[in-house]
């Protein structure tokens, strides 16, 4: 198979990570005798800084050529001046996901038994682990409704954001969410909202209530509000199968599953649309749920692991490659078992830097 992928690694610990995922990429895709054409362009900051734009028209050109997109992660304080639209994240990476309709994200939660000391919950309350996979609305909800910043008579500044949402959009995402169960073991799908107070919540709660009960007789559907679905998270993590919500909730709650299951660095992600790649596979956007994380970046001790198990997320829903994504998954495994860690997952004992992780995993694809 030919894999044409545009390669975006953007700003701060972006080109780090990526620069550790390409090698693994390409050396996975030798074994197994495909042919990959990636093309690398800037975006972000780096759009930014060389062409003017954080989306720069040649990088969408080659996104749009793509069979998928490998990103990095945008933003950093030098371009947190400029107007909110022009900056990496609202210039780019929004713009990116409504641009290819990129509606449903999947972030997988999985907490390595032996990263389990690096978790902040008690093992005694994980007896079972985490297995868990949060699908997070992605083009709807209060990122993309109205918004506005007016002067009030009075002279006060007020600022608007408007969370909407409409039926088509719950429906395509709980139906993503009910495909991911149901190739799951549990087969549940906990709805996270908050209907007790907002209009839009009380829509998701009926939309996917129905939705589940007229086409999913075999999945289980159950419902916390959002608040204790934070405390839950941190409670009784294992309890989760499919946390399935809303943009701005599932950004919060990713980020802190990505944490309980040991760290952010960990956490991969793919964004997937109805558009079809070359190959009848979904295009997507694969990328670390972190940022650029600009306190680290520079010094080659970011954890490139979830850039790496995005790339493997790309394989299995951009090609249907599930043995070759599975090798990397597994050579992830199998160096963060044998001890193999970057500072945020070493839990005080050695680290080793970005590119010797990557190292590592790329000498267990093969062993
Ligand atoms: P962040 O996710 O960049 O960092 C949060 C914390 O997690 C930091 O302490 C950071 O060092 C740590 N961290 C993140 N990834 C790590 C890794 N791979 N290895 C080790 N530690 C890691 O969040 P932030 O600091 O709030 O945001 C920084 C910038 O990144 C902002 O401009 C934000 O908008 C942007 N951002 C971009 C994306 C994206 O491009 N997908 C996602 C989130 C945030
Ligand atoms: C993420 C990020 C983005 C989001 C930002 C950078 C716009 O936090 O992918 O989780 O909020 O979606
Ligand atoms: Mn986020």
């Amino acid at each position: 198979m030919e894999l044409k992928i545009a390669v975006l690694p953007g700003d701060g610990i972006g080109p780090e990570v990526m620069a550790a995922t390409l090698p693994i990429l390409g050396k996975t895709l030798e074994v197994f005798g495909h042919r990959l054409e990636y093309s690398t362009h800037a975006v972000g900051g780096a759009g930014i800084d060389q062409f003017g734009k954080a989306l720069p028209d040649e990088t969408l050109a080659a996104c749009d050529a793509a069979d998928a997109i490998l990103f990095g992660s945008v933003g950093g304080p030098k371009w947190a001046n400029l107007p909110r639209n022009e900056q990496p994240e609202r210039g780019a990476l929004l713009p990116l996901r409504k641009h290819f309709e990129l509606f449903a994200n999947v972030r997988p939660g999985l907490l390595f038994p032996s990263l389990s000391a690096s978790s902040p919950i008690a093992p005694s309350r994980i007896p079972d682990g985490i297995d868990m996979v949060c699908i997070r609305e992605l083009t709807g909800g209060i990122y993309f409704g109205h918004k506005e910043t007016r002067t009030l008579p009075n002279g006060e500044t007020e600022a608007i954001d408007t969370m909407t949402y409409r039926t088509s959009e719950i429906l395509r995402i709980t139906d993503v969410a009910i495909a991911t169960a149901r190739a799951r073991s549990r087969k549940t799908i906990c709805l996270v909202d908050k209907s007790n107070v907002l209009d839009t919540s009380v829509l998701w709660n009926k939309v996917v209530r129905e939705r589940v009960a007229q086409v999913a007789p075999d999945v289980t559907l159950t419902h916390l509000l959002v608040d204790n679905a934070a405390m839950q998270l941190v409670a009784n993590p294992g309890q989760f199968d499919v946390l399935l919500t809303e943009n701005m909730f599932g950004d919060i709650l990713s980020d802190e599953m990505a944490i309980v299951c040991g760290s952010l660095g960990m956490l991969s992600s793919a964004s997937l649309g109805a558009r079809k790649n070359r190959h009848g596979f979904a295009f997507g956007l694969y990328e670390p749920s972190g940022g650029s994380a600009p306190d680290i970046a520079g010094k080659q001790i970011a954890n490139p692991c979830a850039q790496i198990l995005s790339a493997a997320l790309m394989l299995r829903h951009s090609f249907g490659l599930d043995k070759e994504a599975a090798m990397i998954e597994k050579a992830v495994r199998k160096t963060v078992d044998a001890g193999v860690r970057t500072g945020d997952i070493a839990f005080g004992g050695k680290a080793v830097s970005t590119l010797q992780m990557s190292a590592a995993i790329f000498e267990n694809l093969t062993k």
